[in-house]
């Protein structure tokens, strides 16, 4: 169901950045085109060359990088995504984006995109259990955003509670059961 479609895969700088090392891998083995973009942080947790060796695609971290004189770069790949991923997602991404500031390559795209966009929190249990990033999730919700809630368990910041990133085989199988619920519905008039 992810044959041919074209991904951009978001990654904030949060702990759980390696575990998006394996999700760009696993997205790119089915058959998709996987664009990485990360956010200057999380450039300090993996490297762009890692994105860019697992995925063989340009790895984008820099708005001001315009290498096409033709395009402006981030509107050019926010036009060429079906679909959006941002794993992890960092509390300030999230507060980011809930507030639509766009000062980086990856919340300029993300303003600029009108592909679907799907949300992987990770963080301290208590950063997600803030008021100020529940009000924000519950914001970008109604707005029509995805959200793939983070598992319950032992956090890498010894902390034991909800906000662990979500497997990447698992992130794999919600975007293909997304797939394949909007190919059973589409054409279809209600
Ligand atoms: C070792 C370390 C681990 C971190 N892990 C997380 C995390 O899992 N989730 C989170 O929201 N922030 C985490 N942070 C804080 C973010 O890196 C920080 O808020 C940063 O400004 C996020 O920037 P970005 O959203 O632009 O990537 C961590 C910071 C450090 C130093």
């Amino acid at each position: 169901m992810l044959q041919d479609k074209k991904i951009i895969l978001g990654v904030s700088g949060g702990i759980a950045a390696y575990k998006a090392c394996a999700l760009a891998s696993k997205l790119t083995q089915e058959g998709a085109s996987v664009k990485v973009m990360m956010t200057k942080e999380a450039t300090h947790f993996v490297t762009p060359l890692t994105f860019q060796a697992l995925t063989r695609q340009p790895v984008y971290t820099d708005v001001f990088d315009e290498k096409d004189p033709v395009k402006i770069a981030h509107i050019d790949v926010a036009d060429w995504a079906d679909m959006i991923i941002i794993a992890p997602a960092t509390a300030n991404i999230i507060a980011k984006l809930a507030s639509g500031i766009a000062d980086d390559m990856l919340t300029t795209t993300l303003l600029a995109t009108k592909a679907p966009i799907y949300i992987a929190p990770a963080m301290n249990v208590n950063m997600y259990d803030h008021p100020a990033i529940k009000k924000q999730m519950c914001q970008l919700e109604k707005w029509g955003y995805h959200f793939i809630e983070p598992g319950a368990g032992y956090l890498a910041c010894g902390w034991i509670g909800k906000g662990r990133l979500e497997e990447p085989e698992t992130i794999v199988n919600i975007l293909k059961a997304q797939q394949e619920k909007e190919k059973s519905l589409a054409g279809k008039r209600y």
